[in-house]
């Protein structure tokens, strides 16, 4: 089928450029706004942590992109002729084709989440002593490499902390870094380098074809793997064609196997690239390949399920193919750079340039009267929600761990994240976002901090509980109450 590719932006006649939804919806799934008295008990009833809200108190779910994006019409098709056995299923095979066609690679493991891959190559290659570089950590990533007693070297250049920036590339890794760390720990103890796509604690920030490039050239100069983390990988192809000189005319597909060709090893979150459940590890080498596959009867299920059912395996292949689609993966970045836009014009502290599967709020500038240690994202969130009824998450210290004395170790970046899944909000919806933020911001002062009442040692955001260091949930909804003039 002939289709117009429209970057998810298509000129107005009256000069407007706004996003515009390439996709119409057929099944909907009705909201609840409830009053700010009720959101106010629920976050209590949380622990201040949105991670513990419940859906029925949440009127826009921007906590995550994870297994939320909205599933095509040949998605949900494909999970009728599902080939449910437990193993040779005819649906693994067009799994493996779909792999084939997006990453050129020929030998898969299923598993059921992109942290499950983590397992088996944390468990594989990372042992006592071992380094790994990387462009940045992710939380589920840090702790497998750290339960196998390997150490994670971040060796992203200096713009990714920049909030405000242009750079186009802000998830690149810097070179003369990564070399340092290779001499400075000997080849032998790094297992692999990991290159992220779209860096998610980064704000979604993509890396360059030119520095994988870069990249590849350290890794072989040291007889290094290169590990790609590919579950935001669609929208950073996107980036590579939108921002990268030379891809301007280049298909999202051969982008993606340009990019594949380079990596010796590649997994994903299913969860994130396409589909509700999944993942997998692909490569194109046996000896790898080999030397994986036996952890998978033990922690996943048979070679040909990965441990979820059958449907989700045919949701992934049928997803995966549309990660080359640019009218589907444009869709969340445009939405996002809209947003970032809007919050700029209003003087909100935002990462730009706007980046994949959300916007990120400069929590430590929103909220520059709190110090780290007070977790200004977490409070941010929990203020944001109860003006609102919008559930963000925290990406800063509260996402990190303590250090052996038992200290925050304050991130390097302070972020509310406000998922945009793909193609499941409404323009409307965005500017309600937008709108709750500006009153959020003009009133900001009277946010204030939180401390943990119960802490998990590892991936403490998870489900740990907060209480805040005084009323001020109380004093923030009573002026929202009185500005806005809600019970709504
Ligand atoms: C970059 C990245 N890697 C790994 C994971 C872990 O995947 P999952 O949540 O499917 O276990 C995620 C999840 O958000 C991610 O964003």
């Amino acid at each position: 089928m002939e289709k117009t590719s429209t970057n998810g932006t298509v000129k107005f006649f009256n000069g407007k450029q706004i996003p515009l939804e390439m996709h119409k919806a057929k099944v909907v799934q009705a909201l609840n706004l409830v009053p700010v008295e009720r959101r106010l008990a629920a976050i209590a009833e949380a622990g201040y942590n949105s991670f513990l809200l419940k859906t029925s108190d949440v009127f826009l779910d921007m906590l995550t992109d994870s297994g939320t994006n909205a599933q095509s019409d040949a998605q949900i098709s494909k999970m009728f002729i599902a080939d449910e056995a437990y193993a040779g299923s005819q649906s693994f095979t067009r799994f493996e084709q779909s792999i084939l066609q997006v990453f050129g690679k020929k030998l898969v493991l299923p598993v059921h989440q992109g942290r499950a891959a983590e397992n088996i190559l944390g468990k594989s290659y990372v042992k006592e002593g071992s380094v790994v570089p990387t462009n940045y950590h992710f939380t589920t990533t840090l702790a497998h490499i750290m339960l196998n007693g390997g150490k994670v070297l971040e060796l992203y250049a200096a713009e990714a902390m920049k909030v405000k920036s242009s750079h186009p590339f802000k998830g690149n890794m810097d070179i003369t870094k990564l070399e340092d760390a290779i001499k400075t720990n000997g080849p032998e103890n790094v297992p692999f380098i990991r290159m992220e796509a779209s860096t998610n604690l980064l704000g979604g920030q993509p890396f360059s074809m030119e520095n994988l490039k870069e990249v590849r050239k350290v890794a072989d100069k040291y007889g290094l793997k290169i590990v790609l983390d590919a579950s935001l990988v669609g929208e950073n192809a996107y980036f590579i064609k939108v921002r990268e000189k030379g891809y301007e005319n280049r298909s999202l597909g051969s982008i993606l196997l340009e990019m594949s060709d380079m990596c010796d090893i590649i997994y994903f979150s299913g969860r994130k690239v396409s589909s509700s459940r999944g993942g997998a590890i692909c490569t194109n080498n046996p000896e790898v390949f080999n030397s994986l596959k036996f952890l998978l009867p033990v922690y996943e299920g048979f070679l040909t399920y990965g441990g979820i059912p059958i449907k989700e395996i045919e949701s992934m292949a049928e997803g995966l193919k549309e990660t080359i689609d640019e009218n589907v993966v444009s869709q969340s970045p445009t939405f996002i750079n809209y947003m970032v836009q809007e919050l700029e014009k209003l003087g909100i502290p935002v990462i730009t340039p706007g980046g994949a599967l959300g916007c990120h709020i400069d929590a430590g500038q929103f909220l520059d009267h709190l110090p780290q240690t007070e977790y200004p994202a977490g409070a941010l969130i929990s203020a944001f929600y109860i003006i609102s009824g919008i559930r963000g998450m925290e990406r800063g210290t509260m996402s990190n761990n303590r250090d052996e004395k038992g200290n925050d170790i304050l991130a390097d970046l302070e972020l509310m994240r406000l998922a945009v899944p793909r193609r499941v909000f409404t323009l409307s919806q965005i500017e309600y976002v937008i709108d709750r933020l500006n009153w959020l911001y003009k009133n900001r002062k009277l946010v204030g901090g939180l401390r943990f009442i119960e802490e998990p040692v590892l991936l403490r955001f998870f489900i740990g509980r907060l209480e805040p260091l005084s009323d001020w949930p109380q004093k923030l909804a009573a002026k929202f109450r009185n500005d806005i003039g809600e019970s709504l």
